[in-house]
């Protein structure tokens, strides 16, 4: 099996369905840590309920800092790749090229429209009456590395962020598992 770390801010939604893929016996991933930045997230306790070590690292000012801080907690358990499931820092060049091809992320737009962290908003803002999920490789560039899958959501006339987004969720829940267990497959038979 993969080792993998899972990176949160907020609630952990997205994180619970890796959980529970995970905690599958045909899975090819253990799900070993779950880093937060924010020590009040819900997603921290969550995972402890579930029996998956999780720990708060939180951000702080300087960068490198941070992400060295993470670096060592990975290094320490043996992670193979990261799932960025509601994580709302921006990883530096230097960490990201450390993970090439192994850090994953879901975005709550179809790339490459609606960036950044206000992605739901920016969509309804445009008018767009199709959206979605994408999951992707995470590279320096900010929500550009290379698309691994998207799922498509419709907006309504009456739709506002918090009913858009909750659709764009429920298909984020059934698609980013799948991706998670796609790339431990193929970094397990590569090994
Ligand atoms: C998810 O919808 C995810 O796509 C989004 O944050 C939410 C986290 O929810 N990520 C971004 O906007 C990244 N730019 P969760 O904590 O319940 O999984």
């Amino acid at each position: 099996r993969a080792n993998v770390a899972v990176f949160i801010s907020g609630t952990g939604s997205n994180m619970i369905n890796l959980i529970n893929q995970a905690s599958n016996p045909s899975s090819h991933c253990t799900i070993r840590l779950v880093i937060c930045n924010k020590p009040e997230a819900k997603g921290l306790e969550r995972a402890r309920e579930r029996g998956i070590e999780a720990i708060c690292i939180p951000h702080g000012d300087d960068r490198h800092v941070f992400e060295n801080k993470i670096y060592q907690e990975l290094i320490k358990r043996d992670i193979d790749f990261i799932c960025l499931a509601g994580f709302m820092r921006i990883l530096t060049g230097e960490f990201t090229q450390k993970w090439v091809n192994r850090i994953i992320n879901i975005h709550p737009s179809l790339l490459p429209s609606f960036k950044g962290k206000d992605a739901v908003k920016l969509a309804l803002e445009a008018g767009v009456k199709v959206t979605g999920c994408t999951a992707h490789f995470v590279s320096e560039e900010v929500d550009a590395g290379k698309i691994i899958a998207q799922e498509v959501v419709a907006v309504e006339d009456n739709d506002d962020e918090k009913t858009l987004h909750t659709k764009i969720q429920e298909k984020e829940h059934s698609m980013f598992p799948k991706v998670m267990e796609i790339v431990a497959k193929s970094i397990v038979f590569s090994i």
